[in-house]
């Protein structure tokens, strides 16, 4: 297993970055689509198992669950698959059709559960089967990323130390959050090198990170609805909660105004750059950096579909009111 870890190591990584063009501010994003799987997940995906490997806990009959339905559970079905072993990634009905396709594709199995919980959601049946499965398969390994430290050490030896190498200076890093993992390392590993940068945090309406009220969320890639344990190892300056409309509206304007094609946590991290930099007197030129998670490709029939979207803005319509 540690040769083939080693061959996957390389094509993960060292992703390139890009200068776009924004009045008043010198922004640049970091291509993490260009990552193994297609997304900014790989990093812990590979870091959590290949730190359990290395220790013991996960030999070559381990069976590795996770209760994921976008791109850490694709990260992991690629690694393993690559490396032999068996996945069972544990899902649930609002997931989206080409991540479901691909998890089928890349796995034996795939468990979907279908009762929702007390909450109307089905986070806590999901982490249940989990823990059934574990118990059913003694051999068996939960990467589980909302706790796992080595998710967010995964971001603090790679993606932050990629950063800290590229820049001479840095003022601001926009991150979008859901297990926090992006944000804990990064913001540790960033804020030794330049110690004045602020963090902005950016999460989406509805999700329950930052105390704001639960609300039904209608896209994947960022939000949570529990608080990850790691948050507490992330260094954050300011907050910004971003609306599914700006959401959606980043999204179009990453393609109209920079020609980047990428999914919902950069169109809600593009969004948060514009509002803030539109709202703050800032002096100079900032140099602002943030990351393009993952690409638009698995969002085309949501966020990049008209009829979706006013399906979507009626529902959220009725909410609010
Ligand atoms: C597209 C995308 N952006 C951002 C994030 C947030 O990363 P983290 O889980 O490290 O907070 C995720 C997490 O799944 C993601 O899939």
């Amino acid at each position: 297993m540690l040769s083939s870890l080693q061959k996957i190591s390389a094509l993960i990584g060292n992703t390139p970055v890009v200068e776009l063009n924004m009045p008043g501010v010198s922004l640049f994003t970091k291509l993490e689509y260009r990552n193994y799987s297609g997304s900014i997940k790989d990093r812990a995906a590979f870091s959590i198992l290949s730190n359990a490997i290395r220790s013991g806990r996960i030999n070559s009959d381990t069976l590795i669950v996770e209760s994921s339905s976008g791109n850490f559970a694709i990260a992991l079905a690629r690694i393993c698959k690559d490396i032999g072993l068996r996945f069972i990634p544990v899902i649930d009905p609002n997931i989206n059709r080409e991540n479901e396709a691909m998890l089928r594709l890349f796995t034996d199995r795939v468990v979907k559960v279908e009762k929702e919980d007390s909450t109307g959601g089905y986070l806590l049946t999901r982490i249940e089967t989990v823990k059934e499965l574990c118990a059913q398969y003694p051999n068996s390994f939960w990467t589980n990323q909302y706790d796992n430290p080595d998710n967010f050490k995964g971001y603090y030896n790679t993606l932050g130390k990629e950063i800290c190498d590229r820049f001479e200076h840095l003022d601001y890093m926009f991150i979008a959050v859901s297990s926090c993992g992006t944000i804990s390392g990064i913001s540790q590993k960033v804020k030794e090198k330049f110690p004045d940068i602020t963090i902005v945090a950016v999460d989406i309406e509805g999700s329950v990170i930052f105390n704001v009220p639960p609300q039904k969320r209608y896209v994947s890639g960022l939000g949570s609805s529990k608080v990850p344990s790691i948050l507490e190892h992330a260094i954050i300056d300011e907050i910004m909660i971003v609306s599914h409309e700006e959401l959606v509206a980043g999204c179009h304007e990453l393609v109209r105004d920079q020609n980047i094609f990428a999914g919902a946590s950069s169109g809600a991290v593009y969004a948060a750059i514009k509002n803030y930099f539109a709202s703050h007197a800032i002096q100079g030129t900032p140099v602002t950096l943030f990351c393009c998670a993952d690409r638009g490709d698995s969002y085309i029939n949501n966020v990049y579909d008209k009829k979706w979207v006013n399906n979507m803005m009626e529902k959220l319509s009725t909410i609010k009111a």
